[in-house]
C-alpha cells in the first residue's frame, strides 16, 4: 500500500458534527479533500449548506443536515439522512461541544450542568449508537471523539465543560474495547487553546493569550486546520491498529512543566 493509498478516504463516507466552523469545518474539509462523501451537522441549516457548497467548489461532495447534538431523535434522523443520501457510513467525527458556564462547579445551575452533559456527552452516544448499527454492517468503521486537554486536567472556571471532556476521554477508550471485535476504531483528540469563536473568551482576552503563550513551547495558538492531520490519520486505514487513544495537540502546554 502506498502512503497515499494508506491515508485517501475514497470511498468512505463520513458525519461531522460542529461542521459550520472551527475545528468540524476543517477537519470536513481535509477528509473531502482525501476523498470522503460528507455529512455536515450543526444547529444551523444555512452555515452548513454554506461549508457543503464551498466544499464542493472544492471538487469535493458534501451536504449539512441541522441536528442539535443534544437531541436523539434529530441524531437518529441525522444517520438515516446520510445513508439515504450517500448509502453508508464509515467515519463518525463527534465534534460538536458547549460551554455554558464559567465558574466554579459548586455554585452551578443544575441546568448547566444537564445541557453540558447532554450536548458534549450524551449527544455523542447517541450519535454513535446509531452509527455504529451501520458501521456493523459495512463491515467496520472509525470513531474520532474531540475532547480537549482540559479532560485531562481540569481548566479554571471551566469545571462542568472538563468533567464532560474527561467523560469523551473514557467514553473513547471504553468503546475501544467494546467494537474492537466490529473492526471499528475509536479514538480522541484533544486540542488545546485552538482560534475558534468557542475559545474567543481567552484568546481575544490579551493577558490570558500572553499566559497561555508563555506555557506554549511552540510559541503560537492552534489553528483548526492543525487538527486536520490527526483527524485524516483516526479516518484513514494508516490507523487500523489505533484504538483507544488519545491525541494531544497542544503545542506542547501539557509536555511542559517548566
Ligand atoms: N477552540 C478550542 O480552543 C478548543 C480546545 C479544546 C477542545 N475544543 C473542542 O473542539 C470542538 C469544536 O470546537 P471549535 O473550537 O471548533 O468551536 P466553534 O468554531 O465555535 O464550532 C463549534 C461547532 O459546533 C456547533 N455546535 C455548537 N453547539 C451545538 C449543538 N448544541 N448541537 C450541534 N452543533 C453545535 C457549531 O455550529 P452551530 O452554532 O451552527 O450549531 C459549530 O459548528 C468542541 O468539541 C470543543 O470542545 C476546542
Amino acid at each position: 500500500m502506498t502512503a497515499t493509498e494508506a491515508f485517501d478516504l475514497i470511498g468512505r463516507v463520513a458525519i461531522v458534527t460542529g461542521a459550520s466552523r472551527g475545528i468540524g469545518r476543517a477537519i470536513a474539509a481535509s477528509y473531502a479533500l482525501a476523498g470522503a462523501k460528507v455529512m455536515l451537522a450543526s444547529r444551523r441549516q444555512e452555515s452548513l449548506d454554506e461549508v457543503a457548497r464551498e466544499i464542493g467548489e472544492a471538487g469535493g461532495d458534501a451536504a449539512g443536515i441541522a441536528a442539535h447534538n443534544g437531541d436523539k431523535q434529530a441524531l437518529q434522523s441525522l444517520v438515516q439522512a446520510t445513508i439515504a443520501r450517500f448509502g453508508r457510513l464509515d467515519i463518525l467525527v463527534n465534534n460538536a461541544a458547549t460551554n455554558p458556564h464559567f465558574g466554579t462547579i459548586l455554585e452551578a445551575d443544575d441546568s448547566y450542568w444537564r445541557k453540558t452533559i447532554d450536548v458534549n456527552l450524551m449527544g455523542n452516544v447517541w450519535l454513535t449508537q446509531a452509527a455504529v448499527e451501520q458501521m456493523r454492517a459495512g463491515g467496520g468503521g472509525k470513531i474520532i471523539n474531540v475532547a480537549s486537554i482540559v479532560g485531562l486536567n481540569p481548566g479554571r472556571y471551566q469545571g462542568i465543560y472538563s468533567v464532560t471532556k474527561a467523560g469523551v476521554i473514557s467514553l473513547t477508550k471504553t468503546l475501544a474495547t467494546e467494537l474492537g471485535p466490529d473492526n471499528i476504531q475509536v479514538n480522541a483528540i484533544a486540542p488545546g487553546l485552538v482560534k475558534t469563536k468557542f475559545a474567543q473568551a481567552l484568546w481575544a482576552n490579551e493577558d490570558l493569550l500572553a499566559q497561555v503563550l508563555a506555557r506554549t513551547p511552540v510559541g503560537r495558538i492552534g489553528q483548526p486546520d492543525d487538527m486536520a492531520g490527526i483527524a485524516l490519520f483516526l479516518a484513514s486505514s494508516a490507523s487500523d491498529y489505533t484504538t483507544g487513544a488519545v491525541f494531544v495537540l497542544d503545542g506542547g502546554v501539557t509536555a511542559n512543566s517548566i
